[in-house]
């Protein structure tokens, strides 16, 4: 059993709430850290906390805490890490890890000099669609990935401090590219080097220094290209999708409106539809489990399983540095309009690596670059010739 610290009483300190003590688990949040002693006590009441404190390290030393959630803004994650390695406690993040790839490598140095567990709470890589999805992929169900698309985009954040460049680090790149950049390297294979960005990026509506609209291609040291499309400004709800290409294959993946489960309603009696729907009137796409279908529970199982069992969960600091390092050169891209390359002082996975040949052999003379059934009945085949090079048509 995991007696969690949580750190933040705001959104998501909730939503792991929620998840922690959902259905029949056995692990529970036992302390608190608000910055208002209002917010830790309603937070501590509703939960059902032993211990509240407006003083961060006395909620992450106290002796009963097994693991600390840091919940808090961007910019507060760095010190609340430093203190879980000074008082050697396990200790999961949020997304993102740092405001940047230097801050986020201080906090994975750290980790792991203390020898704390670390992970990365990167809870759209939890999702049950993205799972099995992985899982085929993993199969060798789409071949080779080819391409790897990503879209987080909802109406903005909920409070303020998001909107400050300072204190959140960034605008919808860093806030919800995180999240697309993890999937994509998921799919891909988190071994393989992002190595350069080019990103688009622009302040189109709100009043705001960051940018509230990104689009941009990641690419990967296997010929691998990442997608993801970011907007703080998109109405309608929150959009998460995901596609993925391979030469075997397809997935494509709608985690949050559109699921299936669509409802009409006059207003009569209407509540709360999912997190960041604009209305609770009209045809509505309510979400079944929200903390299950946004990926807390697997993300939690998986992380208190790793914590238990002495292993590395799915999602480590690592990842969450290596994102960092991605979203660096996105910021460098929109600045430069250039491709960027992607920073990596620490890389644990393969190097070197080539785009690998694709060439079908159809007999000694020709590779087959398509065969199909034509409507008209015929079975029809495109080659190239492997010394002419010349392209050609016949029917077999
Ligand atoms: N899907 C996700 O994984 C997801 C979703 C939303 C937010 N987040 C992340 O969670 C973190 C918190 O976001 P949120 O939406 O819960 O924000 P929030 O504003 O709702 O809650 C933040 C909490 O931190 C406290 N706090 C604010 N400023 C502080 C400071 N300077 N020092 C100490 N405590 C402070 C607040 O009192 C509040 O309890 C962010 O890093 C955000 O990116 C993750």
């Amino acid at each position: 059993m995991q007696k969690i610290a949580m750190l933040g009483s705001g959104f998501i300190g909730r939503f792991y709430a929620e998840s922690i003590h959902g259905q029949r688990s056995r692990d529970r949040v036992t302390a608190i850290y608000a910055r208002r002693e209002a917010s830790a006590r309603k937070f501590a009441t509703d939960y059902g906390c032993d211990f509240w404190s407006t003083n961060m390290e006395e909620v992450i030393a106290h002796p009963d805490t097994t693991m600390v959630c840091i919940a808090l803004p961007n910019n507060v994650h760095e010190e609340a890490v430093l203190l879980c390695a000074k008082h050697k406690k396990a200790v999961l993040c949020t997304k993102p890890l740092g405001r940047t790839a230097e801050e986020a490598l201080r906090m994975m140095q750290a980790v792991e000099e203390a020898g704390i567990f670390g992970g990365y709470l990167e809870d759209l890589c939890y999702t049950p669609k993205f799972l099995k999805a992985l899982e085929s992929v993993k199969n060798g169900a789409l071949g080779r990935i080819l391409w790897a698309k990503s879209r987080e985009a909802h109406p903005g954040p909920h409070s303020e401090w998001f909107w400050d460049i300072e204190q959140a680090g960034g605008g919808c790149i860093l806030d919800l590219g995180c999240h697309c950049i993890e999937i994509a390297r998921g799919f891909i294979g988190k071994d393989i080097k992002p190595v350069e960005v080019m990103c688009w990026a622009d302040t189109q509506v709100k009043p705001i220094d960051a940018e509230d609209h990104a689009i941009a291609l990641v690419k990967y040291e296997n010929g691998a290209i990442g997608q993801f499309e970011t907007s703080w400004t998109f109405r309608g709800g929150m959009d998460l999708r995901d596609e993925v290409m391979g030469t075997e294959g397809t997935i494509w993946i709608n985690n949050f409106l559109r699921t299936g489960l669509e409802m009409y309603t006059s207003g009569k009696g209407a509540d709360y539809v999912a997190e960041k729907a604009e209305s609770n009137t009209g045809w509505l796409f309510p979400v079944g489990d929200e903390v299950n279908d946004l990926g807390y529970n697997h993300m939690f199982t998986d992380m208190f399983n790793a914590a238990e069992a002495g292993r590395e969960p799915a999602e480590t600091f690592y990842d969450g540095y290596v994102v960092n390092a991605v979203i660096d050169a996105a910021y460098r891209s929109s600045r430069s309009k250039q491709w960027e390359p992607v920073q990596l002082p620490v890389w644990r996975g393969q190097e070197g690596l080539t785009k690998p040949s694709t060439l079908v052999d159809y007999d000694d003379d020709h590779y087959l670059i398509k065969q199909e059934m034509t409507h008209d009945g015929r079975n029809k085949l495109i080659l190239k010739n492997k010394h002419s090079g010349k392209i050609s048509e016949r029917d077999v």
